[in-house]
């Protein structure tokens, strides 16, 4: 079996990609085009919303569209994934549940900018993208805040020029996501597509968000990141990642605490919490929290310290916490993250929500391929579809 790689495109095909869709479908040239990356999460994973740490690095991977400002409340999307439709929808009727498909993300994004009081009025939009779709790689994000700078340069909200701007952006960005597109995600996603940096990982802090660009450049050490794409079914609109974030919900309350984060700051520590919850799933839930916010310090720690080869081990622990504590990995994650260790990867771990999606390995730089053919192999070996592949570097944001 021949692996399959995922290429991103280079900014002029992506650029002219989708100038040259809106042309053809709107009969006449949209007033810019802007995009914005999917994302790996390197560690701190299901931390988010438990106002802990993560540490996501952008996608060379990104999402385009062109778009044109209207003088009426009218939103006309069309996108080249669905080639034959061509949807429109008045900004006065977006309101939750009311707007269904990848179409609830665009006008989601401009229904909760005017909800926070800006003024944004009708557009025309063209959608094109290489982030694999449903790959846990954040397309949805990419399709949000591609929308979200685009809107902000035809409406001249001035947010996406500081990185404070950039924030408010990533906000509403959740709340359509949340709201109207009815997914109840953390947040990771769109900060990493709207303020991570080329180079570096995002460290951010989901308690007060605040963030820290932390240098990631693994070409420097001989190594390199390998996403693998399961092809397994992924959909975070189903019960489980809401199941996730409700028992979490429910331990903080019975802890007595506004997150799970101040479960890693409290200085009686994990093991006064888990004596004092009763539930044995929400001990295993909070025990993957904590454990997991300590781990994204280690993380950072090393990377400043230069030891990038060491952090191997971190996620490995943090895969099997995942899978064993959090119970959010499945066969086919297992198999990618076993089949590169023994392949000879550093470490390797499931990212993203879960339940199918993609998982990571660190790697040499020169094992790549090995490693790839190694992962390709053990799926057909187990009758399993064929995974996909690419190579994650530190890529910009939103732009
Ligand atoms: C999904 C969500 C994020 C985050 C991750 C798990 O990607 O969109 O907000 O919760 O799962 O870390």
């Amino acid at each position: 079996m021949t692996p399959e790689w995922l290429e991103a495109w280079t900014p002029e095909v992506g650029t002219a990609r989708v100038a040259t869709l809106f042309a053809a479908r709107f009969d006449q040239d949209p007033d810019g085009t802007w995009s914005a990356p999917g994302r790996v999460n390197l560690i701190g994973e299901h931390t988010d919303y438990n106002g802990g740490l993560c540490l996501p690095i952008a996608l060379p991977h990104r999402t385009y569209a062109a778009l044109r400002r209207r003088d009426d409340d009218a939103v006309r999307l069309v996108s080249a994934q669905e080639p034959d439709g061509m949807r429109t929808i008045a900004l006065a009727d977006v309101a939750p549940g009311a707007v269904d498909g990848w179409a609830g993300y665009v006008v989601g994004v401009a229904w909760a900018l005017r909800q926070a009081g800006y003024a944004v009025g009708g557009f025309d939009v063209a959608i094109d993208s290489c982030v694999p779709y449903g790959a846990g790689l954040s397309s949805s994000a990419a399709l949000e805040a591609s929308v979200a700078v685009a809107l902000d340069a035809v409406f001249a909200l001035g947010l996406a020029g500081s990185d404070e701007g950039r924030a408010t952006l990533a906000a509403l960005c959740v709340r359509a996501e949340n709201e109207i597109a009815g997914a109840p995600t953390g947040g990771m996603d769109q900060a990493a597509a709207l303020r991570a940096q080329q180079g570096h990982a995002l460290l951010l802090d989901c308690l007060d968000g605040s963030v820290r660009h932390v240098p990631f450049d693994l070409a420097a050490h001989d190594l390199a990141l390998l996403v693998v794409d399961t092809r397994a079914e992924h959909a975070l609109v189903d019960g489980q990642y809401a199941a996730r974030r409700a028992s979490c919900e429910a331990a903080a309350a019975r802890l007595g605490v506004g997150t799970l984060r101040e479960i890693s700051d409290d200085p009686r520590g994990l093991e006064w919490a888990l004596d004092k919850l009763d539930d044995e799933v929400q001990v295993r839930r909070v025990r993957h929290v904590v454990n997991e916010i300590d781990r994204v310090t280690w993380f950072v720690a090393l990377l400043d310290a230069g030891e990038v080869g060491l952090v191997g081990t971190l996620m490995n622990q943090s895969h099997a916490s995942l899978r064993d504590d959090y119970e959010v990995s499945c066969r086919e994650l297992d198999l990618v993250v076993d089949t590169a260790r023994v392949a000879g990867a550093v470490g390797a771990r499931m990212t993203g929500g879960g339940f199918g999606g993609s998982a990571i390995a660190l790697v040499s730089a020169d094992e790549v391929d090995r490693v790839a053919q190694a992962v390709a192999d053990a799926f057909a070996d187990a009758g399993l579809r064929a995974p996909a592949f690419l190579v994650a570097t530190a890529a910009a944001a939103a732009g």
